[in-house]
C-alpha cells in the first residue's frame, strides 16, 4: 500500500488560471493560493499534494515517478518524448508551434533543399526533424526564451517557437512561415502509478474529462 499522497506536478506559468478550475472539478483544491505561495509543494483537499515546478520539468517528475500525474504542454511532450501516459487533452494553453522569421526573408520563400540556415529555438529536436525532412541544413541556436529577438540582432534567420495571439511576432516585425503542430496542455500520468493507484487516478481523469467536455459545449 502506497501511503504517499497522490502527487500532481503543475507549472506556475500562464496556464495555471485555466488549470485550477479543471482540478477543482475533480475536487482537488489547493490549501493555499498557488499564485502567491513560495512553497514548491502544497497540500490539497483529499490527501493530494501539488508540486509547483518549471513547465519544462513537469514531465521529468512524472516520468521518474516523483509525481504521479502532471499537466504539460504538447510542445514539450513532442520535443522530449518522456515515457508517460497521455489520457486527456485538456484543451487549455492552446497555441501553435511555428516557424517564423523577418518578413523580407519569409517573403523570399522557404529555404531551398541543400541550403543552410540558422534557427533560434528551444525545440532543438523538432526543428532538426523539420529541416532534415526538407533537406535543409539548420544550424540550431539553442535559446531559453525570447526567441523573437534573435533575428532582430542578426543571430538567426528563423525561429521555431510558440505563437498564441501573434502579438509578440508582430511587435518584433516577424511573420509566420509554417505551423508545425497545434499545441494544448495534456494530462500526463506515470505508467506505474496508473497501474498501482488507478482507484485514485481514474476518478480524477473521469471528472476532468467531464469538465473539459462541458467547457467545449459552452
Ligand atoms: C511565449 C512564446 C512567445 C509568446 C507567444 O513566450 O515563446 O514568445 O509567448 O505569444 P503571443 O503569440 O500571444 O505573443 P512566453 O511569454 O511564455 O515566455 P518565454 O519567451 O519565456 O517562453
Amino acid at each position: 500500500m502506497n501511503n504517499r499522497p497522490l502527487t500532481i506536478a503543475l507549472s506556475k506559468g500562464r496556464i495555471l488560471d485555466d488549470t485550477l478550475p479543471l482540478l477543482a472539478s475533480a475536487g482537488l483544491m489547493p490549501q493555499e493560493d498557488l499564485h502567491k505561495t513560495r512553497k514548491l509543494m502544497v497540500e490539497a483537499e483529499g490527501g493530494v499534494r501539488f508540486l509547483l515546478i518549471r513547465a519544462a520539468d513537469v514531465a521529468t517528475y512524472v516520468e521518474h515517478g516523483a509525481a504521479d500525474m502532471g499537466i504539460v504542454g504538447r510542445d514539450l511532450l513532442l520535443e522530449h518524448r518522456p515515457h508517460v501516459l497521455q489520457p486527456l487533452d485538456l484543451r487549455i494553453g492552446c497555441c501553435r508551434l511555428c516557424v517564423a522569421g523577418p518578413r523580407e526573408l519569409v517573403e523570399q520563400g522557404e529555404p531551398e533543399p541543400g541550403s543552410r540556415i540558422r534557427v533560434a529555438t528551444k525545440y532543438d529536436h523538432l526543428t532538426e526533424q523539420y529541416y532534415t525532412a526538407h533537406g535543409v541544413h539548420a544550424d540550431i541556436i539553442h535559446l531559453y526564451g525570447s526567441m523573437e529577438l534573435a533575428p532582430l540582432v542578426g543571430m538567426a534567420d528563423r525561429i521555431v517557437d510558440l505563437v498564441e495571439t501573434g502579438g509578440t511576432l508582430r511587435a518584433n516585425n516577424l511573420i509566420e512561415e509554417t505551423t508545425l503542430f497545434d499545441i494544448s496542455s495534456r494530462l500526463v500520468i506515470n505508467p506505474a502509478s496508473m497501474a498501482t493507484r488507478s482507484t485514485e487516478i481514474q476518478p480524477i481523469i473521469a471528472a476532468m474529462t467531464a469538465a473539459v467536455n462541458q467547457g467545449g459545449q459552452e
